[in-house]
């Protein structure tokens, strides 16, 4: 299987960018296809609601969203989300690759394409936040479901991590190497 992992953070080697690094060592050793993909690495125009992808199915853009992002979003089978929360959200890097993902939308719900028909992929969330809120996730679980609903892909679960912070803050964690063996199995 192809897993393409999509990491939100712009913290270089930072608490999402370990869970995703832990997380594709499992599915490496699995024998799957890896792929790690920087949303701030990306060089990417922010949607402007045209509506030409409503129309015509493609984005009027030519960046590393139509180059790179969405070629690896269409072949992967398992796809993974990474990311820290910012003011309750996706950090704006990883905000914009997913406004854009409007393409895939219209394709599916304006153009009813069926261009994922007979594959069943697969969407997780791994999140991380230094507060300990009860609904500290709520904005990124929503966000990522509809992201994940716009590509067909089904979102099955997430890992999410509070009252983490700084740098390391998830290596001592006591069940994350579980968790993700666990998630692991179970894709
Ligand atoms: C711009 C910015 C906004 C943040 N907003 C929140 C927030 O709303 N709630 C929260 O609990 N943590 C917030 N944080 C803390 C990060 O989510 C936390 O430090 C996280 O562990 C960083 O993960 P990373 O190392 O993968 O970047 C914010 C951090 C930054 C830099």
């Amino acid at each position: 299987m192809q897993v393409l992992g999509i990491n939100g953070s712009p913290r270089h080697k930072g608490n999402s960018q370990y869970l995703m690094s832990l997380f594709m060592e499992e599915m490496k050793a699995k024998g799957n296809d890896t792929q790690v993909l920087d949303a701030v690495k990306l060089n990417i125009n922010p949607c402007i609601g045209c509506g030409n992808c409503e129309t015509k199915g493609v984005c009027i853009f030519k960046d590393d969203f139509t180059d790179i992002f969405l070629p690896a979003v269409i072949k992967a089978d398992i796809i993974v989300l990474s990311s820290p929360i910012y003011f309750y959200a996706f950090p704006a890097a990883l905000k914009a690759l997913i406004d854009r993902i409007q393409v895939l939308w219209s394709r599916k719900y304006r153009l009813k394409m069926d261009e994922f028909k007979d594959r069943k992929r697969k969407g997780v969330l791994f999140a991380v936040g230094a507060t300990k809120g009860k609904d500290l996730f709520d904005g990124l679980k929503l966000t990522a479901r509809y992201f994940f609903d716009a590509a067909d892909i089904q979102y099955k679960t997430e890992l999410c991590y509070r009252g983490v912070d700084k740098k390391g803050g998830m290596e001592n964690h006591p069940t994350l190497h579980e968790d993700i063996r666990n998630l692991a199995r179970k894709l």
